[in-house]
């Protein structure tokens, strides 16, 4: 396991476990995660072979948090460097690559922002609902660090909350989708948490995030938006 060096941070540089998001710091909801999400990791693996995964390949992964896709890519490709600057996350994902025997997972102490590849550029890079806990400015600054890490050619696949509808229609919008919450531990979701996603983290509106892609280096090959308009699915090519 390779810890990332955090020495001569300068004071105005986010802290991304500061940002990592409540929950994801807190040890029974990540207990819970995979009995609340499912995160089609074969369909993704699949994807991902379409463009061109190969067992040689190298994935470098922003946010495995439990590691359902981690561990369906990981005997698919030839490593994968997980990021994640939540201990319980990554305690989690440790333990499941313990279990399943896979070896080939190198589980980073580090964020968008903080990660240093020192290897040759990757193949792929994969990120699932996690972008959206760094605000739009340091978004950017993230996909020109993603830009970076990927060879020209490589793949970018992004899936987050991403917003797909009109500004003046917001308040109608996330009042809806927060009441698809539950108001018990019954629930998948709590309403309560999905508005701490609306108030407390950056899901952005895909015409902002869209421009950001393509000024840091990617070109959009693929994108689906969610009929509910609060997720975004990307396949983006490193130009
Ligand atoms: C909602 S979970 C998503 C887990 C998994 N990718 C999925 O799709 O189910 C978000 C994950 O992103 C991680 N995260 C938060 N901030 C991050 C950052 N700045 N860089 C990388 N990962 C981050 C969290 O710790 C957590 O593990």
């Amino acid at each position: 396991m390779q810890s990332a060096a955090r020495e001569a941070v300068p004071g105005w540089m986010l802290d991304e476990r500061v940002t990592a998001g409540r929950e994801n710091l807190d040890a029974d909801h990540v207990a819970r995660y995979d009995a609340k999400e499912d995160a089609s990791a074969a369909s993704e693996v699949a994807l991902l072979q379409s463009f061109g995964l190969q067992p040689a390949s190298t994935v470098i992964e922003f946010g495995p948090g439990t590691g359902q896709f981690t561990i369906a890519v990981a005997p698919e490709c030839g490593h994968v460097i997980a990021v994640d600057p939540s201990p319980v996350m990554r305690a989690q994902l440790r333990a499941k690559c313990a279990a399943t025997d896979v070896t080939n997972v190198t589980i980073v102490d580090a964020g968008f922002l903080s990660y240093e590849h020192v290897e040759p550029p990757a193949n792929f890079v994969y990120s699932r609902y996690a972008l959206h806990h760094l605000p739009d400015f340091w978004k950017a600054v993230a996909l020109t660090n993603l830009r970076g890490m990927v060879r020209t050619g490589g793949v970018l696949r992004l899936w987050d909350v991403v917003y797909h509808f009109e500004v003046g229609d917001a308040a109608a919008r996330i009042e809806a989708w927060c009441a698809t919450g539950g108001a018990d531990v019954t629930a998948e979701w709590l309403r309560t948490e999905m508005e701490e996603h609306v108030r407390d983290e950056h899901s952005t509106f895909t015409w902002l995030l869209e421009p950001m892609m393509e000024r840091t280096g990617f070109e959009i090959e693929r994108v689906e938006y969610s009929a509910d308009g609060f997720s975004a699915q990307y396949v983006a090519r490193a130009v």
